[in-house]
C-alpha cells in the first residue's frame, strides 16, 4: 500500500504531465496553422508522449492500492509569438517537470518508499533526455536566426524526427 504523502505527490505529477500534454498540443496546433508541418508533427508527438507519462503514473498509483485522480483540462494559449518562444517554453516547462520529479524522489526517500523511488528512475532519465533535446532544438534555432531557408530545413528536420525515432519516444512502454 502506498503512503498518502506519496500518493498525493504522484497525483500532482499526474496533473503536471496532463497539463504538459495539453500545453504541447496547443503549441502543435498553433504551429500547424502557421504552415510549420514538421514543427507541428514534432509537438503533436511530444504531446502524446506526455500523455503516456501521465498514463504510466495513473496505472502505477492504482496498482499500488492508491487512487489516481484525473485532472480537469485547463484552457491553453491559442497563439505563440514565435517558434523560438515555443521551444524556450518547452525547455522551461521541462526544467519545471524535472524539478518536480526530483521533489517526488525526495518524498519517496523520506517515506522510505523505495519501490516508487525505483519506479521514478525512468522519469529521471527521461527528463535528462527531454531537456537535452529541447536545448539542441534551441541551439539550432539560434543558429538559423531569421533565415527563412534555414527555417524551411529546420521544419523539415523536426518533421522527420517525429516520423522516425524521436529521442523523447524511447522507453515509454
Ligand atoms: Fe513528462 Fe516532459 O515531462
Amino acid at each position: 500500500m502506498i503512503a498518502k504523502k506519496v500518493e498525493s505527490a504522484l497525483n500532482q505529477q499526474i496533473a503536471l504531465e496532463a497539463s504538459s500534454s495539453q500545453y504541447y498540443l496547443a503549441m502543435a496546433s498553433w504551429a500547424e496553422t502557421q504552415g510549420l508541418e514538421g514543427v507541428a508533427a514534432f509537438l503533436y508527438s511530444h504531446s502524446d508522449e506526455e500523455r503516456l507519462h501521465m498514463l504510466k503514473l495513473v496505472k502505477y498509483v492504482n496498482e499500488r492500492g492508491g487512487k489516481a485522480l484525473i485532472p480537469a483540462l485547463k484552457a491553453q494559449p491559442q497563439n505563440f509569438k514565435s517558434v523560438q518562444y515555443v521551444f524556450e517554453e518547452v525547455l522551461t516547462h521541462e526544467e519545471l517537470v524535472s524539478a518536480e520529479i526530483n521533489n517526488l524522489v525526495e518524498i519517496c526517500l523520506k517515506e522510505k518508499d523505495y519501490t516508487t523511488q525505483n519506479f521514478l528512475q525512468w522519469y529521471v532519465s527521461e527528463q535528462i533526455e527531454e531537456e537535452a533535446l529541447s536545448r539542441r532544438v534551441l541551439d539550432k534555432l539560434k543558429f538559423i536566426g531569421n533565415d527563412k531557408a534555414g527555417m524551411y530545413f529546420f521544419d523539415r528536420d523536426l518533421g522527420s524526427m517525429s516520423g522516425g525515432e524521436v529521442p523523447i519516444m524511447k522507453g515509454t512502454n
